[in-house]
């Protein structure tokens, strides 16, 4: 009997393309019974999963593609694909710049891998497909398989609010909801295969509207949550990335209401200047989104809170920065994801004269960066002596019969335990807070 075919999948950029790369591996072992590697050599296809939201990402991926060709060289029969944002933005330039490609799909095409792969066969040419067949993706999905005790699940797909400086409502299209019985499916699934912790997954997911049956109301991010923390199994949930323009109150009230919310909030704000925000074109002010974290901490003291920023956005002076400053240390974030500006092509800020100096806006990032890691010392810091609830998730990398999970307010555990506790909830005392992460003690 012939061993099955290997797929090997390189995955850059955030947790929607780790999603997105989990969905084509599934898609293409149902088909044709590709089985995953994590070695590049044995593989008889390989895909590219690429993201452009930072950096010069079309570079990184025909350097990338420089390497493969010797991989393609050694036998002519292996199979490269490329897909996701760099794919949908530059569709068959991709095929033309670097022969060796015989897939391009897009993020909402990588369910239809197995036509494009049976065209590619057929036709000995490169296959392309970066359109945008709406929410046609998820039916097309095998039924989810579950890797461990915690799942994504994407709920929407696409963007539309516009940043100024952003390329995914260019790459990933414009926001579309998933139908809420799809969504709860899925889940459900998920739960019977040993899942206890969801993270709704999309790139504005408080923009979430999910028809209902044959009803003409749709369901918001808050009644999802609320249907969600109903399915059996299910104990606790998450939800990224939200945009703060879109937060509502009953999302606020979410955190009182559902206990299963985790107390975690991704909120990303970009910049505590005004005028960087309205350059942004990102439809709230500074005073509005404080009155947003002040709502949802008074809702779940104990929240933690992380966001984006964007430093060295065309313009930015040190007075603008100086307010970006003052707005973490009046919130204090205890963790964030931080960037330096980089131009995208085709977003309107691209076109922005970008006068400040690179070295200044490494500058800012290093300085931005310090007092987030200031904050996160002192709120993992706040956890020793405490008793947490630890979702135990797997072995931890330390070894030695150590276990790790996450608390609630998503912070990684390492504590001696059996793996019999994987997949379960556990008490531990914390006992220590080292440097990116908490140690504890197992008390039940
Ligand atoms: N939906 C989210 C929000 O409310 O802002 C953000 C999703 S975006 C794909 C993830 C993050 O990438 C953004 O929050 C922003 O900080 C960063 N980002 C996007 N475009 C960028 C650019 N041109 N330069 C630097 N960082 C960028
Ligand atoms: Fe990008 Fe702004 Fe949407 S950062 S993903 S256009 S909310």
């Amino acid at each position: 009997m012939s061993s099955p075919p290997k797929l090997y999948v390189l995955t850059h950029g955030c947790q929607m393309n780790e999603y997105d790369s989990v969905k084509m591996a599934d898609v293409l072992a149902k088909s044709h019974g590709y089985e995953r590697t994590q070695n590049a050599d044995e593989a008889d296809l390989l895909l590219l999963n690429t993201c452009s939201v930072r950096e010069k990402a079309q570079e990184k991926v025909f350097s990338e593609l420089g390497r493969w060709k010797q991989w393609k060289d050694a036998d002519p029969r292996r199979l490269i694909g490329v897909g996701g944002c760099v794919a949908s933005q530059e569709g068959e330039a991709i095929a033309r710049r670097a022969p060796i490609v015989d897939l391009v799909f897009g993020p909402q095409t990588l369910h239809r891998l197995p036509a494009l792969l049976e065209t590619r066969r057929e036709t000995s040419r490169p296959s392309i497909d970066v359109s945008f067949p709406e929410i046609e993706k998820f039916d097309a999905l095998p039924a989810p398989r579950a890797e461990g005790p915690t799942a994504f699940v994407s709920i929407m797909e696409g963007c539309s609010k516009y940043c100024s400086f952003c390329v995914v409502p260019y790459t990933r299209g414009t926001e579309i909801s998933r139908p809420l019985d799809s969504v709860l499916v899925e889940i459900a699934q998920l739960a019977e295969q040993g899942v206890r912790e969801v993270t709704l997954l999309g790139q504005n997911v408080n923009a979430y509207r999910g028809t209902m049956g044959d009803s003409a109301e749709t369901c918001d991010l808050a009644l999802l949550i609320h249907y969600v923390a109903r399915i059996p199994g299910i104990e606790r949930i998450r939800f990224t990335t939200s945009h703060p323009a879109e937060f509502t109150d009953a999302l606020a009230d979410a955190f009182i209401e559902e206990p299963k919310l985790a107390s975690y909030l991704h909120l990303p704000v970009q910049s505590g200047s005004d005028r960087i925000l309205g350059m942004m074109k990102r439809g709230y002010t500074r005073a509005a989104y404080l009155q947003k974290i002040a709502r949802v901490r008074a809702a779940r003291p104990g929240l933690s809170l992380s966001s984006d920023f964007i430093v060295g956005f065309p313009g930015e002076t040190d007075d603008d920065f100086a307010q970006t400053i003052a707005l973490i240390d009046e919130i204090g974030f205890d963790c964030a994801f931080s960037f330096v500006y980089s131009p995208r092509p085709g977003t309107p800020a691209a076109n922005l004269r970008d006068g400040v100096p690179a070295e200044i806006k490494q500058a800012r990032l290093h300085r931005l960066q310090e007092r987030i890691r200031h904050f996160d010392d002192r709120f993992r810091e706040s956890f020793v002596g405490t008793t947490q609830s630890v979702l135990v998730e797997r072995p931890s990398r330390r070894g030695g019969g150590q276990m790790a999970g996450r608390v609630s307010a998503n912070r990684v555990v390492n504590f001696d335990g059996p793996d019999s506790l994987v997949g379960h909830f556990a008490d531990v005392l914390i006992t220590e807070s080292a440097a990116n992460s908490l140690r504890g003690r197992l008390l039940a």
